[in-house]
C-alpha cells in the first residue's frame, strides 16, 4: 500500500534530448529533473524553443530521450501509452472536420474497438463534462476556437486516462476565453483528480492552475526552479484577485527572466 502511494504520476530524471541534423545538432533538453505526484498539477513554463514540447513528447512516447529516464505512473512512456494511462492535448485541436463533435470524441474509443453504444455514452459524458452537451451533432467548423479546444479535451479524456499531458492547449485563444477555460479545467481536474502536466508560456495561467510551476531555461532546456503555489483549491475567479496570487506571479516572472539569461 505504501508503495502504491509512493508511485509518482510523472517522473523525469536526467533527461536529455539531442536532435541530430545536417544543419547542426540541437541540444534541446539537458539533465531535466521533474516529479509530479499522482493527482498533482504541474505547469512547465519557459521561453519559446527551450524544449517544453520536447519534454511533453518524451512523456507521451512520441520521441525517445537521448539520456535519462521518464515514467508515467511508474511505467515507461511506451508501457503507459499501451495501457492508455495518459491523454494528450495540443495547442491545435486537430479535429476531423467531416466528423461531428460526438464522433470526434468517440474516435479513440472506436480505434480501441469499443462498441458503438458504449463509446457514444462515454463521449456524451465527456462532452457534458466540458460543457458541450448540446453541441454533439455540430461539426467542428461550427464551433469557436475555445469550444474546439474543449472537444479536444473531451477526446483526450474519453479513454479515461489518469494523466493528462497538455501542450499550450489555450495558447491560441484570446485572454478572456483562456481565463474561462482555465476555470473549466480547474472544475474538470477537481472531478477527475487526474495528474496534469501543463505547458504554457503564460505566467498568470501557470500560477492560477498549478500546485507547482517548473521554470525552464533557454536551450538547452533545464528546469532551473520549482515554485510551489500554495494558493487554496478550489481556485476560482477570486483567486486572481488575491495578493498572494500577484506575489507568485512576480516570483515566477523573476525566475523566468533569470532562466532566460536576460538582463
Ligand atoms: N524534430 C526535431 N528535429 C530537430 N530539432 C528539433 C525537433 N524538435 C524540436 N527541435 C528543436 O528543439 C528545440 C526545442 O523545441 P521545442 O521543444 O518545440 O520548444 P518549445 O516547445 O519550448 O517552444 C528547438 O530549438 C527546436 O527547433
Ligand atoms: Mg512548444
Amino acid at each position: 500500500m505504501t508503495n502504491e502511494m509512493a508511485t509518482l504520476g510523472l517522473q523525469a530524471s536526467g533527461v536529455g534530448k539531442r536532435f541530430l541534423s545536417k544543419g547542426g545538432d540541437v541540444q534541446a533538453l539537458e539533465a531535466v529533473e521533474l516529479e509530479v505526484a499522482q493527482g498533482g498539477f504541474t505547469s512547465v513554463i519557459g521561453p519559446s524553443g527551450c524544449g517544453k514540447s520536447t519534454l511533453l513528447k518524451a512523456f507521451s512516447d512520441l520521441l525517445e530521450p537521448s539520456t535519462g529516464e521518464l515514467s508515467v505512473n511508474g511505467k515507461s512512456p511506451a508501457e503507459a501509452r499501451a495501457a492508455r494511462e495518459f491523454g494528450v492535448v495540443f495547442q491545435s485541436p486537430n479535429l476531423l472536420p467531416w466528423r461531428t463533435v460526438l464522433r470526434n470524441v468517440t474516435l479513440p474509443l472506436q480505434v480501441m474497438g469499443v462498441g458503438r453504444l458504449t463509446r457514444n455514452q462515454t463521449a456524451n459524458e465527456m462532452l457534458e463534462l466540458v460543457g458541450l452537451a448540446s453541441f454533439t451533432r455540430h461539426h467542428p467548423w461550427q464551433l469557436s476556437g475555445g469550444m474546439q479546444q474543449r472537444v479536444a479535451i473531451a477526446r483526450a479524456l474519453s479513454t479515461n486516462p489518469s494523466v493528462l499531458l497538455m501542450d499550450e492547449p489555450f495558447g491560441a485563444l484570446d485572454e478572456i476565453t483562456r481565463d474561462r477555460l482555465n476555470l473549466e479545467l480547474m472544475r474538470i481536474w477537481g472531478k477527475l483528480s487526474a495528474t496534469i502536466l501543463f505547458i504554457t508560456h503564460s505566467i498568470t495561467e501557470a500560477v492560477f492552475l498549478s500546485s507547482q510551476v517548473a521554470v525552464m531555461s533557454s536551450r538547452p532546456g533545464r528546469i532551473t526552479r520549482l515554485i510551489e503555489v500554495d494558493l487554496p483549491y478550489p481556485r476560482n475567479a477570486q483567486t486572481r484577485d488575491m495578493p498572494e496570487f500577484y506575489e507568485l506571479v512576480i516570483e515566477v516572472r523573476r525566475a523566468l527572466v533569470e532562466a532566460s539569461g536576460a538582463t
